[in-house]
C-alpha cells in the first residue's frame, strides 16, 4: 500500500507541491503518494487528526493555514519562533517544523553565497520576510528588514533579535541600504505577475558584489533580477527557494537525500 503525503490549503489548485514529490518519489521507487487538500483553518484540526488516523506519512501546510497549526501541533523552537508550520511529520505524533527559511538557505549555498557574517537587507515584513529572517539571524548574517510600513519592520526585527543581529526600517533609506548590504532578499509581492514591471529597486541602487534574492518566482526572471543582472550582481531566482523548502520536508518525512534536480525541473515543467 502506497504512503500518501499531502498538502492542505485554500485556494490550493495551483500548489506545485504535488508535482515536485511525486517525481521525487517516482525517481527513487518509493512506494508514496502525494495529494492536495483544500482545507479551510476552521477544519485543519480534524483534516490532521484524519490524516494521522488514516496513515499519512506527513502534510506540507500553505496559506492560509501556516499560523493556524502553530495551536495545533508540536511545533519546533524555529517554527515556533517563525510563528508558522509548514511541514508536519507524523512519525512521534504530530512535529511541526517550518522549513521555509531553510529552502531559502540551501537556495543562497547552492550559488555559492555565503550567509555567515553578511549583511542581509531582507525588503518586507510578511510571512516569507520572517522565516528567512529567524533562519539568516540564526545562520550568523546581520539582518537590516526593510518594510513600506515601517512598524512592521520595526516589529519584526525585534523579534529576531532573540536570535541574532536585526534592526527594521521604512523604505526611505534603500538605496544607502543597499549600498552597505551583501545580500539583497525581496520578500514583497512587487515585479509578480501581472505587476511584473514593478520593482523594488533598480541596477543604480546595487553593485558588482551584491547578491540579489527574488522570492517572487512568476515570472522566473523578475525585473529586479534583470536590474540585478545589468548592475553585474548575482541574481538568484525564487523557484528554487520552493524547491529546498520541499526537499527539506522530504528529508523530514523519509530520512531519504531527496532528487533536488528532479524536484526542480517537476517544478519548472509547473511554471
Ligand atoms: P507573505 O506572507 O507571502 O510574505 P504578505 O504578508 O502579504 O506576504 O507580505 C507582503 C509584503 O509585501 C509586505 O511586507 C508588504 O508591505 P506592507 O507590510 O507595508 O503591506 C509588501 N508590499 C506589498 N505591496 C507593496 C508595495 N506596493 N510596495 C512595497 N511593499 C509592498
Amino acid at each position: 500500500m502506497r504512503t500518501v503525503f499531502g498538502v492542505f490549503g485554500d485556494p490550493i489548485a495551483h500548489s506545485r507541491s504535488p508535482n515536485m514529490h511525486n517525481a521525487a518519489f517516482l525517481e527513487l521507487g518509493m512506494e508514496c503518494t502525494y495529494h492536495a487538500f483544500r482545507v479551510s483553518p476552521d477544519n485543519l484540526k480534524d483534516a490532521l487528526l484524519g490524516a494521522k488516523a488514516m496513515g499519512f506519512g506527513g502534510v506540507n501546510l500553505t496559506v492560509p493555514l501556516k499560523q493556524e497549526a502553530l495551536g495545533i501541533v508540536d511545533a519546533d523552537p524555529l517554527a515556533k519562533s517563525i510563528g508558522a508550520v509548514n511541514t508536519i511529520d507524523f512519525k512521534h505524533g504530530m512535529k511541526g517544523y517550518n522549513t521555509d527559511g531553510l529552502g531559502a538557505k540551501r537556495t543562497l549555498e547552492e550559488k555559492g553565497v555565503k550567509i555567515d557574517g553578511s549583511n542581509v537587507l531582507i525588503v518586507g515584513a510578511g510571512g516569507a520576510a520572517r522565516a528567512i529572517a529567524f533562519q539568516f539571524a540564526k545562520d550568523g548574517a546581520s539582518i537590516t528588514i526593510a518594510n513600506r510600513t515601517e512598524k512592521k519592520a520595526i516589529d519584526l526585527a525585534t523579534d529576531v533579535s532573540s536570535v541574532g543581529l536585526a534592526s527594521g526600517c521604512g523604505l526611505e533609506n534603500l538605496k544607502e541600504l543597499i549600498h552597505g548590504s551583501d545580500i539583497l532578499v525581496n520578500c514583497t509581492t512587487q515585479g509578480m505577475h501581472p505587476n511584473t514591471e514593478r520593482t523594488i529597486a533598480t541596477s543604480e541602487y546595487m553593485h558588482s558584489e551584491l547578491t540579489v534574492f527574488d522570492i517572487v518566482y512568476n515570472p522566473l526572471e523578475t525585473r529586479l533580477l534583470k536590474e540585478a543582472k545589468k548592475a553585474g550582481a548575482k541574481a538568484v531566482s525564487g523557484e528554487m527557494m520552493l524547491v529546498h523548502q520541499g526537499a527539506e520536508a522530504f528529508r523530514i518525512w523519509t530520512g531519504v537525500e531527496p532528487p533536488v534536480d528532479v524536484m526542480k525541473r517537476a517544478v519548472l515543467e509547473g511554471l
